[in-house]
C-alpha cells in the first residue's frame, strides 16, 4: 500500500485535465469555456450554452441554426418507448423513470454503441438533448394519469417542455414568457460544474468505453441523491416542514448543528464554494423578480430568506464556510412555475445534460484517457483457511 495515497471523497484529487468549466471556490467564480456564468445567465439561452459547453465556442448563426434544427428533429420518442411507461407504477419517482428510459435508448439506437463512428456519436448527442424533456414530461403525465402530449417543434426548448408538462388534449396551455425565461436561466446555471459527483460518474462509466446513453443514465442515478441534485427536492420539503412548524428557523438551525440527529440544512454547504455560490446569487435574484412579477407571496421564500440570514450569522456556519448553494432557492422558482416537487431533480438533470455530454466527449477526444480505476487500502482479514460448514460457529 506504500504507493497509494488515500483521499476519501476525492477532496483533493484531480481526476483529469479539463478545458470546460473553471471554478474558484474561494472567490465564488464560475465560468463555462471562459465566459462568466453571470453573463451567460443574462444573455444566452440554454441551447446555445449547451453548444458552447460541448463544442468549446459560442456558435455562429449557421452553427446555431444547424444545432437547433438537429435537436428539433429528434424531440419525439419512439412510439414503442411509450409502452415502457405502462409498466412503471403510477407513483414511481420520475428520476427512476428518467434513468431507466435513457438507459433504454441504447436498445432503440444500437448504432450508438460504435464510439468510433463520429456521426453516430453526434446524433446520440442530439437525441439526448432533444428527448430528455420529452421523457421527463411523460413521467409527470404518467403520475397524473393524463395522456402524453407530443412535443411541439415550433416552440423554444423551454416553452416546449412547459407545453408537454401542462397542456392536455382538452386544454391548450398558454405559455407565460416569464416562466420560459425563468426556466431557461435555471437550466443555464445548472449546465456544468466540473468534476461533481454525477459528472465524475459519467466520466467513470464512459472511461470503460460504454456508450453515451449508458453513461448518462448512470449520471442521472448519481444526481438523484439528496447530497447532490436531490438536494433541491429535499430543500423544499425542509422549507415546507419549517413553514408548517410556525417558521421557527432558529430551531432548525440549532438542529442542523447537532451532529447526533443527522439533520443538515438542505441547500447549504458545498465541497468547493467556501465564500458564496455564484449560482445561488443569480437564482435568488431571479426568484425575487419572478415572485414580484407574478404577485406571488410564497411563504417558503420568506422562510428561505430568514433561514439564510440566521444561518449566516451563526458561528457554526461561519467557521465551516457554509453558504446557500444552487439548490437553496431553485425549488421556490419551480414551485412558482407549477412544477411538482418530485420533478425538481429531473429539471436539474435536463440542465446538467450538456455538461455530462461535454465531459464524456472531452474524455474520448483525449488520446491519454485510460479506464478510471482507483485503488484502495485493504482493511480486511489477513489470509485464513476455508472452514467447513460444520466447523463454523
Ligand atoms: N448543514 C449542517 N452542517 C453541514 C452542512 C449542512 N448543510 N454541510 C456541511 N456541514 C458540516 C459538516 O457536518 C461538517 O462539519 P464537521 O467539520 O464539524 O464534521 C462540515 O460542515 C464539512 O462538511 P462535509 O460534509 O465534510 O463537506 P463535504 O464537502 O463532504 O459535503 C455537501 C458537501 C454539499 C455534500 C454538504 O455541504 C451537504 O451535505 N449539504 C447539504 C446537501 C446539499 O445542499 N447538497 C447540494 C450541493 S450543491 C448542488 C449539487 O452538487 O448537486
Amino acid at each position: 500500500t506504500g504507493l497509494i495515497t488515500l483521499d476519501e471523497g476525492f477532496v483533493n484529487t484531480g481526476s483529469t485535465r479539463s478545458a470546460i468549466t473553471f471554478l474558484d471556490g474561494e472567490k465564488g467564480v464560475l465560468r463555462y469555456r471562459g465566459y462568466p456564468i453571470e453573463q451567460l445567465a443574462a444573455k444566452s439561452d440554454f441551447v446555445e450554452t449547451a453548444y458552447l459547453l460541448i463544442y468549446g465556442e459560442l456558435p455562429n448563426a449557421e452553427q446555431a441554426n444547424l444545432f437547433r434544427s438537429g435537436i428539433r428533429d429528434h424531440t419525439m420518442i419512439h412510439e414503442d418507448m411509450r409502452s415502457f411507461y405502462n409498466g412503471f407504477p403510477r407513483d414511481a419517482h420520475p428520476m427512476a423513470i428518467l434513468s431507466s428510459v435513457v438507459g433504454a435508448l441504447s436498445t432503440f439506437y444500437q448504432d450508438s454503441m460504435d464510439l468510433n463512428d463520429e456521426k453516430q456519436v453526434e446524433v446520440s448527442i442530439y437525441r439526448l438533448i432533444a428527448k430528455l424533456p420529452t421523457i421527463a414530461a411523460y413521467s409527470y403525465k404518467k403520475s397524473m394519469g393524463q395522456p402524453f402530449i407530443y412535443p411541439n417543434n415550433d416552440l423554444s426548448y423551454c416553452e416546449n417542455f412547459l407545453h408537454m408538462m401542462f397542456a392536455t388534449p382538452a386544454r391548450d396551455y398558454m405559455i407565460d414568457p416569464d416562466f420560459a425565461e425563468a426556466l431557461n436561466l435555471l437550466l443555464i446555471v445548472h449546465a456544468d460544474h466540473e468534476q461533481n459527483c454525477s459528472t465524475s460518474t459519467v466520466r467513470m462509466v464512459g472511461s470503460s468505453n460504454a456508450n453515451l446513453f449508458a453513461s448518462i443514465s448512470a449520471g442521472i442515478g448519481a444526481l438523484w441523491g439528496p447530497l447532490h441534485g436531490g438536494a433541491n427536492e429535499a430543500c423544499v420539503n425542509m422549507l415546507e416542514r419549517i413553514a408548517n412548524d410556525g417558521g421557527n428557523v432558529e430551531k432548525y438551525v440549532a438542529m442542523a448543528k447537532d451532529k447526533e440527529n443527522g439533520f443538515r440544512l438542505m441547500g447549504f454547504g458545498h465541497r468547493v464554494y467556501k465564500n458564496f455560490d455564484p449560482r445561488a446569487t443569480i437564482i435568488r435574484s431571479s426568484c425575487e423578480k419572478l415572485l414580484n412579477k407574478l404577485n406571488l407571496d410564497d411563504p417558503l421564500f420568506e422562510v428561505a430568506q430568514k433561514l439564510e440570514e440566521v444561518a449566516l450569522r451563526d458561528e457554526y456556519f461561519i467557521e465551516r464556510k457554509l453558504y446557500p448553494n444552487v439548490d437553496f432557492y431553485s425549488g421556490v422558482i419551480y414551485r412558482a412555475l407549477g412544477i411538482p416537487v418530485a420533478m425538481f431533480t429531473v429539471l436539474f438533470a435536463i440542465g446538467r445534460l450538456p455538461g455530462w455530454i461535454a465531459h464524456w466527449r472531452e474524455m474520448h477526444a483525449n488520446p491519454g484517457t485510460r479506464i478510471n480505476r482507483p485503488r484502495q487500502i485493504y482493511t480486511g482479514s489477513t489470509e485464513r483457511d476455508f472452514l467447513a460448514l460444520e466447523d463454523r460457529s
